[in-house]
């Protein structure tokens, strides 16, 4: 075995979330593939999710998937997580990731006020922080109609209540774990981000008061006495704006993700688009390292694993001549500093279904580059 080998051991280490024990550490990331119809995915997806299970990914995150809320969904090809047919389409998926050897957790996902006008139901409007809408060409603008209209409290709890049922839909159909998505500019994050949450109560303020209903979400979960464990994905980017801020400092992300244990979160999923870059000034923690020192909860890396060649300074530091795929000596360097305890992978696992078998085996030559015609296809 090369020292390489030895390393990459350890990412077939066993790793527990909550009562789930994964037997590696590797995850598929959750990704949106715009295949549905009338809320209701095909069976197509249960085989594109059970490859990757039989692949060796130890645990499969869903796509976002809407919760049983009629404004949920972002856009008409999103799937549902309520309603008998979706649910049955969910099962079976379920049921395909387990043959193939793997552990499942849907996504729950609220698009809030990031949902397209053909979405369904797009006549009602949307639910927001605050009627604001941020566009990447235009900034942050006032909606108009019924997209205008602010969250009031008992919206607020409504929605809490419909992740809880959806989260209770995930355990009565055999999920292994759910995922609140909480990133990257939707429904949570519209709280969370001070450029969409205007409000003057205490949904807004400081940290504490913008991530309340992340909190209360997790709380709502658990008061509805789910047991399976419960992962939270939060996000400083956004899908409108790559460079946004929810965290400043240290200190505001620590106040964040306290109040996400005392919530009862199970496990943190910080999503990044390159897990090696430092978060804040002064050290060169990434996001999910200091997720994980501040919270003690098991975390969850991401972003660019095994995509790409442009880790700086790494052909320099390998002499270019690494047999490991992109950016894998600065990931393995990471783990074992006990910066995080899983990896999840995106776009690779597009391209390479078996990507974590291929890995184990050191079959490294037969890892293909992600390539983009891949995000349009369910291989
Ligand atoms: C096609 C596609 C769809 C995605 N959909 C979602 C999604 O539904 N929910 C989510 O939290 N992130 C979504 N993401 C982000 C991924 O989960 C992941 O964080 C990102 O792709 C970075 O990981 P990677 O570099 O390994 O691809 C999506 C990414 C891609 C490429």
């Amino acid at each position: 075995m090369t020292t390489a080998d030895a390393r990459i051991a350890r990412l077939f280490e066993p790793v527990r979330i909550g009562d789930l024990l994964l037997p590696n550490r590797l995850v598929m990331a959750p990704m949106g593939r715009l295949g549905s119809t009338g809320g209701i995915l095909g069976q197509p997806y249960a085989d594109y999710y059970r490859r990757r299970a039989e692949g060796g990914t130890a645990l499969i995150i869903s796509e976002a998937t809407a919760i049983d809320d009629p404004l949920s969904a972002g856009y008409p090809q999103a799937s549902n997580f309520h309603g008998r047919a979706p649910l049955a389409a969910w099962a079976r998926v379920v049921e395909e990731v387990h043959a193939g050897g793997g552990f499942f957790a849907p996504q729950l996902w609220h698009a809030g006020i990031a949902r397209g006008s053909d979405a369904p139901d797009a006549a009602r409007g949307a639910r927001s922080p605050s009627g604001i809408i941020v566009e990447p060409d235009a900034g942050a603008v006032s909606a108009a109609g019924a997209f205008a209209k602010p969250m009031s409290e008992s919206d607020i709890a409504d929605v809490c209540a419909a992740f809880a049922r959806s989260a209770a839909n995930a355990e009565a159909i055999g999920c292994d774990a759910i995922e609140i998505h909480g990133a990257h500019g939707y429904l949570l994050d519209q709280f969370l981000w001070a450029a969409t949450n205007r409000r003057g109560d205490a949904y807004n303020g400081a940290i504490d008061k913008r991530g309340r209903f992340s909190a209360e979400v997790i709380a709502a979960i658990k008061a509805a006495g789910v047991r399976i464990p419960v992962i939270f994905r939060f996000s400083q980017w956004k899908m409108q704006d790559y460079g946004a801020r929810v965290f400043e400092t240290v200190a505001e992300l620590d106040v964040f993700l306290q109040a996400l244990v005392d919530a009862g979160a199970d496990a943190l999923h910080p999503s990044t688009r390159r897990f090696w870059l430092p978060e804040f000034e002064g050290s060169d923690r990434s996001l999910a390292a200091w997720t994980k020192a501040l919270s003690g909860l098991p975390v969850i890396a991401v972003g660019s694993i095994g995509v790409g060649s442009s880790f700086t300074g790494e052909e320099a530091e390998t002499g270019g001549s690494s047999r490991l795929p992109a950016n894998l000596e600065h990931l393995l360097d990471a783990l074992e500093r006990g910066d995080f305890d899983m990896v999840a992978l995106g776009r690779t696992l597009l391209t390479n279904p078996a990507w974590a078998n291929l890995l184990r085996d050191g079959r490294y030559d037969e890892i293909r580059p992600y390539d983009a015609a891949d995000a349009a296809t369910i291989a």
